[in-house]
């Protein structure tokens, strides 16, 4: 049950033995229902709810504030599921306790060792404390029978702290019905007859992660706007006052988290509202500082408190003298201090050296000491950690080393050697959103689970584990990965394995939109994360536009997955009863519909400029739906703000269409759109041939990439007719070989009216084809005009791989695989994992983290057995991987392969750097979501090959693999994978 093999010290603030607990036995479910609870009116032990029946929940008076608080939401959750409130009694257990009648079923919620009722349940031998006491942040609910005389039973929940009973109070909320995202994501409470609890005991605790908790960043205009309208702003001009707080604090606990890094942008915390220090204590919540403002003060505090200038080396008592002021501040309420310096505004400082920063660190810590009376080992620091570290300076046992990603979710460095037995431990600072170079991501989210996952066990299993903090941006649009972050962090247990994500989203669809549509949205979400990780929507504005117009029909075909999408959210959606569908808008198809539009404007923008190119009327059509999808941009944006009467008005106001740099545009704009003006008189049919930029009447002879009997299913061949002018014509097709097909073969097109454009697809029928090589020729004639004809050739490949090969054979000169469709053991090694739903196309491949450095050529390797047609004179290898940092500094990231079982090449993604700097090529890694390395594999002739992979370190995740013999174009996703001969 607990998931570490020793205990920790009770203690409003505990130091950071934590890490060095080491991970005993788990509970596994995945994810934890919990046994105690059920609705049906047949239900059994002790009834909770009923029609005019709610529960009357104790709190002894001398447990602590965070509990007695906890109480009265705890009641109102079961008025939301009942429809008749709890209520809160406040009632100690002594003489009396038996006297103290109710005709309500009674819940006793407290603390043990702080609430006379849980001890007196434990003096009189009713409650074993011995599975949560002296354990942080843990608890257990169960029923207790004859707690005294003439009372039956009663349910308590019991915490081993404050923050336990609020996690146990919270989760008996969430049991029963109510989403801690009922009032973020307005998920409306389940509706329920009858409330029981069962003779079970449910423990959760202690979490995996001793701090976990949320950054409010990059928060306007979003929610500094939202905010403005709904709170009293405070005399700093700030809406982020104790009012907006408890809410985010609440939301916080319900996800079991205890951690907050406040909004700064243009906020004082501690000063915008007098109550939200005071307030987040006795919620229960450590309060942070962003990384570069140190001792518990805002970076805006700077510029009107600090005297002198922030620099240590000229104005070391100004400086010192300012930050003094925040312990003092801070002394009484739960804080981690952020510890060094940086420059003004988040820059690095130009006059701070190594040793100065040492200087600041050790006067820090003095301080702290000082004012807060307490030893350092008792004192939550952090510190971020930048290249300083590297170099050796030295902070002490105490600090928290608080690691990073790269802004992009990669993680920069994992802790080695002996970091992370320190005893301050070690921490990571996570992004879900961001503002910087190559560009801001901060309207909805884009990031994938399976990403965040299989980071985040890396960073768990190499030891991170006392501060979690992610990066929200406005909170609002990133519920699921804030949501699926926080699950993780308090109960790694239920995330061993890379089926895990999906089984967690399964779990929490179900829990906010109800069993029976929970399956299809997880798998709408799922595939949504695929998509948004193929391209940010802030980068889809770079030119030329990433997805390719030309090859593997690659830009049309992700739009249509995208329309897909939309079609099955929207499907859901109108079965949902209304109040679900607001929650279900929010946080499912708002973000999937917005996310088409945007789509939709890029593609169809570059799609209308190669139309025009090929003088097709329909790119004026493009040109149109691009103009409608950005007003319609515009609408939901709307529908999004009047939601429930105005309650997120504001919210979704940032800019997203038009980037032009790193930075957001000033408002949405349109990209420059391409029309068809004049007339293309006496040439009104116009031809083209797939995956080229060719068309009739410029070329007369156009030709297909060829077809064989392998094209994947999602390659398949086409050619297309259209108007280039106003008017109407009648065309067909005709074939000069029997075995060749093609659909639409005889059909009038018409600017004005019905369909401009016409796409036929060719097809062989192989039993009558000859065998190899053929070309056949296709002929379109324009019937209203004379001698109007364009030849379309189509070269046949009638070939077979032998039989009894397996594995993945060629079309037209490429060899595509998924990672994961290695050969079976015994060839390929089962030391690999597989990580489903990962990455931009299928799946990624990887070791388990804690897999030592590979040599190349030994050791678990991945078997591919390929077979070619092609006899290339100079063949290559494409590896497609994540855009994986070199996380351990002594480690890089390297990976070797062979083919037909040659010499062993060994390939390094990206150089080594200093840890704060991203290597060359980051930008367009990060953008397109993959590091993307090529290399010779010289000449190979036709037949069966075999290449092997080696991936030496388990800090990267192999996603594909592309074997060119002749015939590979260029795209962003890589061909679509060739047809496999099964094993
Ligand atoms: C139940 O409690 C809520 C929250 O405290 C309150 O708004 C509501 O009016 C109460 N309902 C009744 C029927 O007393
Ligand atoms: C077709 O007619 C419309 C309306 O007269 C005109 O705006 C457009 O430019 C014409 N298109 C072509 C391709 O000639």
């Amino acid at each position: 049950m607990a998931p570490y093999s020793c205990l920790i010290r009770l203690a409003a603030i505990v130091s950071a033995a934590f890490i060095a607990c080491a991970p005993g036995a788990v509970h596994a479910q995945q994810p934890q229902p919990s046994s105690v609870f059920s609705f049906s009116a047949d239900g059994t032990g002790l009834q909770l709810g009923g029609s005019s029946i709610a529960p009357e929940i104790r709190v002894a008076s001398n447990d602590l504030p965070g509990v007695k608080r906890v109480a009265n939401d705890l009641a109102a959750d079961f008025g939301k599921v009942l429809g008749v409130n709890g209520t809160v009694v406040v009632a100690d257990w002594d003489a009396t306790v038996s006297s103290k009648a109710s005709q309500k079923p009674i819940i006793l919620l407290g603390t043990v060792g702080q609430s006379s009722l849980i001890d007196g349940l434990v003096a009189s031998k009713k409650l074993d404390p011995a599975p949560i006491a002296n354990k942080w942040e843990t608890f257990s609910y169960q029923v207790v029978s004859k707690p005294w005389d003439g009372r039956d039973a009663v349910l308590v929940i019991a915490g081993s702290d404050m923050r336990g009973t609020v996690f146990g109070a919270y989760d008996v909320a969430e049991q029963i019905g109510v989403s801690p995202w009922h009032y973020w994501a307005d998920v409306p409470p389940t509706k329920r007859q009858y409330i029981w609890a069962k003779d079970a005991v449910h423990t959760e605790g202690p979490p995996s992660v001793k701090f976990r908790g949320i950054f409010l960043n990059d928060e306007a205009p979003g929610l500094t706007g939202w905010g403005g309208k709904k709170f009293t702003k405070s005399q700093y001009g700030s809406p982020f006052v104790t009012e907006f707080y408890k809410h985010i604090f609440e939301l916080v606990l319900r996800l079991k988290g205890n951690y907050l890094w406040p909004a700064m942008w243009s906020s004082m915390f501690y000063l915008d509202d007098a109550k939200n220090g005071p307030t987040a204590t006795e919620y229960g919540i450590f309060m942070g500082t962003s990384h570069h403002e140190p001792m518990a003060r805002a970076d805006k505090e700077q510029g009107r408190f600090l005297s002198g200038s922030w620099d240590w080396s000229s104005n070391k008592a100004g400086v010192k003298t300012f930050m003094e002021a925040g312990p003092t501040r801070a002394k009484n309420w739960s804080t981690i201090y952020t510890l060094g310096m940086r420059g003004s505004g988040d820059v690095a400082s130009p006059t701070l050296t190594s040793s100065a920063l040492q200087e600041v660190i050790q006067w820090q810590q003095s301080t702290l000491t000082r004012i807060l009376g307490k030893p350092l080992s008792d004192i939550p620091q952090a510190w971020e950690v930048p290249g300083y570290w590297q170099k050796g300076m030295n902070v002490g046992e105490d600090v928290t080393l608080l690691w990073s990603d790269d802004n992009r979710g990669n993680i920069r460095r994992i802790p080695v050697g002996t970091e992370a037995s320190r005893r301050g431990g070690a921490g990571m600072y996570y992004h879900f959103d961001y503002v910087g170079s190559p560009r801001n991501y901060k309207w909805i989210n884009t990031i994938q689970l399976q990403k965040t996952w299989e980071q985040m066990t890396l960073a768990y299993d190499t030891g991170v584990r006392n501060i979690w903090i992610a990066n929200v941006g406005d909170l609002k649009g990133l519920e699921l990965p804030t949501a699926h972050f926080m699950a993780m962090a308090w109960n790694r247990a239920s995330f061993t394995e890379g089926a895990s994500t999906r089984a967690w989203l399964n779990a929490w669809s179900a829990r906010q939109f109800g069993e029976s549509v929970a399956e299809a949205t997880a798998s709408i979400m799922t595939t949504y994360g695929k998509l948004t990780a193929r391209m940010k929507y802030e980068d889809l504005s770079k030119t030329p536009f990433a997805f390719s117009t030309v090859n593997y029909d690659e830009a049309e075909r992700n739009f249509n997955e995208w329309t897909d999408l939309l079609t099955k959210a929207q499907a859901i959606s109108d079965g949902l009863s209304p109040d679900l569908q607001i929650a279900f808008f929010e946080a499912v198809l708002y973000p999937v519909m917005a996310g088409r539009g945007v789509y939709e404007i890029y593609t169809k923008t570059a799609l209308g400029s190669k139309y025009a190119g090929e003088h097709r009327t329909s790119a004026n059509k493009l040109g149109r739906d691009v103009q409608a999808a950005f007003k319609a941009d515009g609408e939901i944006t709307k529908r999004f703000h009047a939601l429930k009467g105005g309650k997120w008005d504001g919210i979704m106001a940032q800019t997203h269409i038009g980037y032009s740099n790193w930075q957001e545009p000033s408002a949405n704009s349109l990209p420059q759109l391409s029309w068809v003006t004049s007339g293309a008189a006496n040439a009104i049919m116009g031809v083209l041939a797939q995956r080229s930029t060719a068309s009739f009447p410029s070329s007369s002879q156009l030709s297909l990439p060829a077809i064989n009997s392998y094209l994947p299913a999602a390659d398949q061949r086409w050619l297309e007719v259209y108007t280039r002018d106003n008017g109407t014509f009648t065309y067909s097709i005709t074939s000069n070989a029997s075995y060749v097909s093609v659909s639409n073969s005889i059909q009038s097109l018409s600017t004005t009216s019905g369909i401009s454009d016409s796409r036929s697809l060719v097809t062989v029928g192989w039993a009558s084809a000859p065998a190899g090589y053929s070309v056949a020729a296709l002929t379109v004639s324009n019937l209203n005009a004379t001698n109007v004809k364009a030849t379309v050739l189509v070269p046949i490949e009638n070939y077979s791989a032998p039989t009894g090969f397996k594995g993945h054979v060629e079309a037209n000169g490429v060899v595509s695989i998924e990672a994961e469709h290695f050969a079976p053991s015994p060839d390929s090694s089962t030391d690999y994992i597989v990580v489903p739903e990962y990455g931009r196309t299928l799946s990624g491949v990887k070791l388990p983290a804690k897999t030592a450095s590979q040599s190349p050529g030994t050791g678990p390797v991945l078997v591919y057995p390929f077979y070619t047609f092609s006899n290339a004179s100079s063949a290559s290898l494409t590896v497609y991987l994540s855009p994986s940092d070199n996380a351990n500094p002594n480690r890089p990231n390297r990976y070797s392969f062979s083919v037909d079982g040659g010499s062993v090449t060994t390939v390094q993604p990206v150089p080594l750097t200093d840890g704060s700097t991203d290597p060359p090529g980051w930008s367009e890694g990060v953008t397109a979501n993959a590091y993307v390395k090529t290399s010779s594999l010289g000449k190979r002739g036709a037949g069966a090959h075999t290449l092997r992979i080696w991936l030496l370190e388990p800090t990267m995740v192999l996603t594909k693999v592309v074997v060119d013999v002749g015939g590979l174009k260029t795209s962003l996703l890589g061909p679509p994978e060739s047809v496999r001969v099964r094993y």
